[in-house]
């Protein structure tokens, strides 16, 4: 039994249906899952939780009802825009994803912004990392590594393919959570989760707790 800190990861999956569920519109799934991360991410930070990572949208969500591609964007802003209660609990912010500035980059200017202050209003908190994976393909993360490394002329190896990545300083997975009764990773942190435990939970996102937490951290650490 290992007592590193660890670097949870989750694929935040099951909005929809959760609402369904209820008889809501999708929508109110996502705006309960975000609200669903807010106490997820003061739970791992209070626990021997050193990096979370979280799959918000993926490169694959933008061909979703404008209306609720919409919705998830605003949850985005709001998410990035809980400096005060990240601060309190000393989370420094990070984001993984397409790059702004690349073709294909479809990130509205209020969500880079929103990604950029919460950056930057929470780099010197020295307590958990929350990465949030928005834009995010792990194809497109590693096509673009493999890129450089040509454009650069340098030798493919292991090493440098990891200092090509969006955040070259995240540590391997050592849990990866999928909520909501789905055994597929979607395209998310293919190279990241080369050793990872992966812990599959029938319940829906915004349905995931603490307790919930707790046995993910259980599996990694046996
Ligand atoms: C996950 O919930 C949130 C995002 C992908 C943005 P879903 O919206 O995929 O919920 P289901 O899978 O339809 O229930
Ligand atoms: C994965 O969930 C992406 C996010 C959680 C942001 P999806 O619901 O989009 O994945 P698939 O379509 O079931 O693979
Ligand atoms: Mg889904």
């Amino acid at each position: 039994m290992s007592s590193k800190p660890l670097h949870v990861a989750c694929i935040m999956d099951g909005n929809g249906r959760w609402a369904r569920k209820r008889g809501l519109p999708r929508t109110a799934g996502h705006t309960a899952g975000e609200e669903s991360l807010a106490d997820v991410v003061r739970a791992a930070s209070k626990r021997d939780v050193a990096y979370l990572t979280v799959f918000g949208f993926s490169t694959e969500n933008w061909v979703r009802p404008r209306a609720e591609v919409r919705h998830i964007l605003g949850l985005h802003k709001k998410l990035f825009g809980r400096i005060a209660e990240l601060n309190e609990n000393n989370v420094r912010v990070n984001w993984i994803g397409r790059p702004f500035d690349e073709p294909g980059s479809r990130t509205p200017l209020y969500v880079q912004r929103a990604i950029r202050k919460a950056i930057d209003e929470t780099k010197t908190n020295t307590g958990m990392v929350l990465t949030v994976a928005f834009d995010y393909g792990s194809r497109s993360e590693l096509t673009r590594a493999a890129k450089r490394i040509v454009a650069n002329q340098t030798e493919l190896t292991p090493a440098n393919l990891q200092l090509n990545l969006y955040d070259a300083s995240l540590p391997p997975v050592d849990v990866l959570v999928r909520t909501s009764g789905e055994s597929r990773i979607s395209n998310f942190l293919l190279w990241q989760i080369n050793v990872a435990k992966i812990y599959f939970t029938d319940r829906p996102w915004p349905d995931f707790d603490s307790v919930e937490l707790d046995a993910a951290i259980a599996l990694a650490k046996n």
